[in-house]
């Protein structure tokens, strides 16, 4: 049995790791700390609020006090808290990429302290593919450099960082993952799955950066929180592991395949500004992952379709959401001159 902490755990990746640890591990109990920002919902957690086995904590990771109260009992940490959107974190204010700065490094630094003087058995760090950096052609390993060029991926890198320290310097049992990006259900409508989607169900313009022609790896959520629980029951400390879907697909051909599903017209995409610093491509080689025993389980396209389906279906979750104050103030704040000056793609 294993008592675990969730950090981050209503927001996207989060919830849906809560969900599979409370199905695939029925002896285990899970506590989640969320500070509830924008990106955090307790909706994304409705379907487990009642089960005995789950406890949930607001909280910020930065608050000493709050991170030792959650954690106490715990056996493991996940750290899935983060400030994730790479545009806010282009936004050069206080609000916006300070944000980033705080939670993903210095929030860290915070729950290795309380995981160091509690003595927890695994910490397992939620990291990205982003703080590789643009890779221009063949595939990232663990071994690779860390370059990461966005304050987001600067961020992600810094909390990676200071976690190793920790298993260096204090012979922490520390475990990172680098996972690619992620699509499923309960993803905040500022990332572009989620919101292409919606906007298309609208008939609103889908703001495509640039060409569009950056490579993503595309990873279905369920898949990521596996590699997520292996590597932390598996893997070895002091080790990062990659977590890719091997389904390299552009910008382009993500938003055809959702006009496809949705059927609606490649005429709703417009061609704004590019996003500054924009990485053209990212790619992971995921042999050592799958050494310990992990498989992408599902095809791209049914996941692709299943979620597509679940979007279409769950209007009562992302309408509130988009109509939210500090949603508008965000989109406007992101796309509103550059739809102004926008092309058809
Ligand atoms: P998300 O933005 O949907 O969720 C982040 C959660 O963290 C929210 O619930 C938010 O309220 C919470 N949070 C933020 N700051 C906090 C703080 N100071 N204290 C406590 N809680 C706080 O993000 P996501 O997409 O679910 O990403 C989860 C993790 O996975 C992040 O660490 C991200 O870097 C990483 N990741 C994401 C992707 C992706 O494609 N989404 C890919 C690879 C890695
Ligand atoms: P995003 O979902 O923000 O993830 P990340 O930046 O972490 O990869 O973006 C995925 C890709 O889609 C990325 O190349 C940027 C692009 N994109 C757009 O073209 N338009 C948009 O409005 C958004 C949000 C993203």
């Amino acid at each position: 049995m294993e008592k675990i902490l969730v950090t981050g755990g209503a927001g996207f990746i989060g919830s849906n790791f809560v969900r599979v640890v409370l199905r695939e591990r029925p002896e285990w109990q899970v506590t989640v700390i969320d500070k509830l920002t924008y990106a955090g919902r307790l909706e994304n957690l409705a379907e487990v609020q009642d089960d005995s086995r789950f406890r949930f904590v607001q909280g910020d990771i930065c608050d000493a006090k709050a991170v030792a109260q959650a954690m106490e009992d715990c056996t493991m940490v996940f750290n899935f808290a983060a400030e994730s959107h790479v545009d806010r974190s282009l936004m050069g204010d206080p609000e916006h990429a300070g944000a980033f700065v705080q939670t993903d490094v210095y929030g860290v630094y915070v729950l290795l302290e309380e995981a160091k003087r509690r003595g927890i058995k695994r910490f397992l760090q939620v990291s990205t593919d982003e703080v590789y950096g643009h890779v221009p052609e063949g595939y990232s390993l663990e071994t690779d450099p860390l370059e990461p060029r966005s304050p987001y991926s600067a961020s992600k890198a810094g909390g990676e960082l200071i976690a190793r320290s920790y298993f260096v310097s204090h012979d922490m049992p520390i475990i990172t993952t680098r996972g690619s990006n992620t699509f499923g259900p309960y993803q905040y409508p500022e990332k572009l799955l989620p919101l292409f989607v919606t906007n298309a169900l609208d008939d609103l313009a889908l703001p495509m950066y640039g060409d569009g022609l950056q490579c993503r790896d595309w990873l279905f959520v369920e898949d990521h929180c596996r590699g997520i629980l292996l590597a932390a029951e598996k893997g070895e400390p002091g080790e990062a592991y990659n977590v890719g879907g091997g389904n390299e697909r552009n910008n382009r051909e993500i938003t055809q395949t959702i006009l496809r599903l949705l059927d609606k017209p490649e005429s709703l995409i417009r061609r704004i500004a590019d996003r500054p610093g924009h990485d053209r491509r990212y790619a992971l080689n995921c042999d050592k992952i799958k050494a310990l025993g992990w498989q992408p389980s599902h095809d791209f396209e049914v996941n692709m379709a299943a979620t597509v389906k679940w979007y279409r279906e769950h209007e009562a979750w992302w309408r509130p959401l988009k109509s939210d104050a500090e949603y508008q103030q965000y989109y406007q704040r992101n796309y509103q001159e550059r739809l102004k000056e926008s092309a058809a793609a």
